[in-house]
């Protein structure tokens, strides 16, 4: 084939190498593009690396205000987590990353995109869906697909081809990061009965490690996303980046799970993400003051359909446009402040207020300002019960009725 193929390029191996693939292998001038999720510093050395492999353009797109404002904080406010633990720091990028391919793709005049994922995981299926939905005329092509290496073979050839090689044998993890949290796999974490070794970890410190004093923050949300830390206003990327270091200087933020990966293969998963879990934690604690319990009910469904859309790629649905109209119009009253303590691998919630909490002091208190009216009790029991009580009268078995 010729004409050019803009290449999502991370400067990691795979993609190092599928540089050289695409031009060799198909003909294609290589355009890459280098998209900036807070996974990364150098990014002009990734650049640097892009053209040194044989790209003709380095592309590098700064998204992490994008990613924080469309991406992860609408997951936020769904306090999205993919089967109750991963926060989707990797499958939040990812529809990202493919609008701005698609988007290169076409200031580029490119007739097709290439990404370094492999044929086994969830990214391939995320990227592709996305791409074919917003860019339908261009082709995808997946090196790490078709040439089926082993991670030594991969070395091996980008040695011979004289690509550099950021993974030895000594640091054998394949690590994916946003500013939403690190994914790490591969190596000894295969065995899901092994411990992971402190090295897995670069963003947490071990419980064991973590200050014996406790530290408390205060953050504060504006219609269900944070906005301030400790009472000071902070964009998005700074406040995460800011509870991402602090949390995980108290050792908070890993997960440690077998995950079922869309395409079937259940794989053990190590996490970290402190930022991810602290403020999940501080946003639940706050919705659980100033909403509804059938609001609550309800949005507890909504969180596990938005999270699996999310993990299955179908972020550019029509599903997903809907919840977000939910999730947007749920949050209208979720603004406060809430408290938290960070002690050795705990954020625990010790404080939460809001102009617009449902919680009644006169009605919950058992002291003397008590203005709530007992005797109305009896008769809502009464009631409530109702049905129950003509069941068991006409239904009642043992041991039921034991
Ligand atoms: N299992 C996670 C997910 O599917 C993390 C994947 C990490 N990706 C990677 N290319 N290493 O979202």
């Amino acid at each position: 084939m010729t004409g050019k193929i803009v290449l999502a390029y991370s400067g990691g191996l795979d993609t190092s190498v599928a540089v050289r693939y695409l031009m060799h292998e198909y003909g294609f001038d290589v355009v890459t593009c280098t998209v900036d999720v807070g996974n990364e510093k150098d990014f002009t050395g990734v650049r640097d690396k892009a053209l040194k492999v044989g790209a003709e353009k380095a592309v590098v797109i700064d998204a992490k205000q994008a990613l924080v404002k469309d991406y992860i904080f609408p997951a936020l406010k769904a306090n999205a987590l993919y089967q109750g633990k991963y926060p989707l720091a990797t499958a939040l990028t990812r529809p990202l990353i493919a609008k701005l391919l698609v988007e290169t793709a076409h200031q580029e005049n490119a007739v097709a995109v290439a990404h370094g994922c492999t044929g086994k995981g969830n990214d391939q299926v995320r990227i592709e869906v996305a791409v074919n939905t917003l860019g339908p005329e261009l082709t995808v092509i997946a090196p790490a697909r078709e040439w089926n290496k082993t991670r030594d073979e991969l070395i091996d050839y980008a040695a011979k081809h004289d690509i550099p090689v950021p993974v030895t044998k000594a640091n054998p993890y394949s690590i994916d990061k946003s500013l939403w949290g690190r994914a790490i796999e591969c190596g000894v974490l295969e065995d899901p009965w092994t411990e992971p070794p402190e090295d897995a970890y670069k963003w947490t410190v071990a419980v064991d490690d973590a200050p014996q004093k406790a530290e408390y923050v205060e953050i504060g949300f504006f219609e269900g996303a944070p906005i301030t830390l400790d009472g000071k206003e902070l964009d998005g990327v700074t406040l995460i980046e800011k509870c991402s270091f602090q949390a995980g200087g108290h050792g908070i933020g890993r997960i440690n799970m077998i995950e079922d990966r869309r395409v079937g293969i259940k794989s053990r998963e190590i996490y970290e993400a402190p930022a991810a879990l602290l403020l999940i934690e501080a946003h639940r604690a706050l919705e659980s003051l100033v909403l509804s319990r059938e609001q609550i009910r309800f949005g507890q469904i909504v969180s596990q359909e938005f999270a699996n859309l999310i993990y299955d790629g179908l972020w550019f649905s029509g599903l997903h446009r809907n919840l977000v109209d939910y999730i947007e119009s749920s949050q209208q009253f979720v603004s406060g402040l809430v408290r938290l303590k960070l002690h050795r691998g705990q954020a625990t919630v010790v404080g939460v207020k809001s102009p617009f909490s449902l919680y009644d002091y006169g009605l919950a208190t058992y002291d003397r300002d008590d203005s709530f009216d007992p005797s109305q009790a009896a008769g809502f029991i009464h009631l409530w019960g109702l049905g129950v009580r003509v069941q068991g009268r006409k239904q009642m078995r043992p041991p039921d009725g034991a």
